[in-house]
């Protein structure tokens, strides 16, 4: 290959920058040329090209958000949509493309690779919710953000004696909640992967506050949400006054941590060193401290278990 084009899409992750980095360098470093492709798949769809020497990457690794921007698009998964981006790919002599997202954006990739674009994906979502890797682009800097941010509600929650209801995000996975509510000390955690009602956290605060717990912190994460009526029955059945907060996205901004600038370098090295042999139709993952690589199918058809064991770490250590 001569060409490669990099694009980000879905929601932005700190590490992302930090992954288009490594992607154009190590693909000069073979002798290859980068194309820049701007809003996601949008952005391939409507010819939105920009070209990246290694210059062009400086002074991003330590920056959130991404560079070519993101989003998440429909059209592309229509027929003409898939026309449009497979033209840009002739027009520019665009010959794989390395795709930074979550498993929509790996759909998309496995559908150009199938039409002879090769392509690679590197998972990268704040909510670690892709099941083919252990982790994902983002969820270390996001957690540190959330436990920042927690740190600071758990203060005016000491002074006056509250209780915090706190959403933090992930839709569809408790990883983000688990984890930080494991670092802020939380009482009660609540997931989608379990079905805990506000009910049992009222009985956790109730059995807590006989052995001297004064205030308390409830992480929910955004797949269970309802905060505010939580906050409410809490206070009502308890007494204890309490507020909801939704973190919201602030979550997704932020300068990258170190554990996700060295990942992301890593997979985006891997990414170009795949498509520089010609293979297409993968995803990197990260698995027992090594970056490995597997069959997009493969990939989209695994299940992410949750981490049963941490769960009850929470649990016994929040009395
Ligand atoms: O990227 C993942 C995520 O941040 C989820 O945690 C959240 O549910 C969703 O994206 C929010 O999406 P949007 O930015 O489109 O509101």
């Amino acid at each position: 290959m001569k060409t490669i084009g990099v694009l980000t899409s879905g929601g932005d992750a700190p590490g992302m920058n930090a992954a288009v980095r490594a992607v154009v360098r190590t693909a000069i470093a073979n002798g290859m040329t980068v194309k820049g492709i701007r809003r996601g798949y949008n952005g391939l769809m409507e010819d939105d090209i920009i070209d990246l020497g290694a210059r062009d990457v400086s002074d991003i690794i330590q920056l959130g958000g991404t560079m070519l921007y993101s989003a998440r698009s429909t059209r592309f998964k229509t027929e003409e949509g898939m026309a449009d981006a497979i033209a840009t790919c002739k027009k520019h002599g665009i010959e794989g493309i390395v795709v930074i997202g979550g498993d929509g954006s790996f759909r998309g990739a496995r559908d150009l690779s199938l039409r002879g674009i090769p392509c690679v994906g590197i998972p990268a979502t704040i909510d670690n919710d892709i099941a083919s890797t252990e982790y994902t682009i983002g969820f270390d800097t996001a957690m540190n953000t959330v436990i920042q941010m927690v740190d600071r509600l758990r203060d005016t929650c000491d002074s006056h004696a509250r209780c915090s209801v706190v959403e933090v995000m992930g839709r569809r996975a408790g990883h983000i909640a688990l984890r930080t509510g494991i670092s802020v000390g939380a009482t009660a955690i609540l997931v989608p992967e379990h079905n805990n009602t506000v009910d049992d956290v009222i009985e956790k605060i109730k059995a807590t506050r006989k052995l001297g717990k004064k205030h308390f912190i409830v992480m929910v994460a955004e797949g269970v949400g309802g905060v505010d009526a939580m906050a409410k029955k809490i206070e009502e059945v308890t007494g204890i006054e309490t507020r909801g907060t939704v973190l919201g996205h602030v979550q997704r901004g932020g300068s990258p941590t170190v554990r996700d600038r060295v990942i992301a370098t890593q997979m985006g090295y891997e990414a170009v060193c795949l498509l520089k042999k010609g293979i297409g139709n993968r995803v990197v993952a990260y698995k027992l401290g090594k970056i490995e690589n597997y069959d997009i199918y493969e990939a989209l058809n695994m299940k992410k278990g949750f981490d049963e064991y941490m769960y009850n770490v929470a649990d016994v250590t929040s009395i």
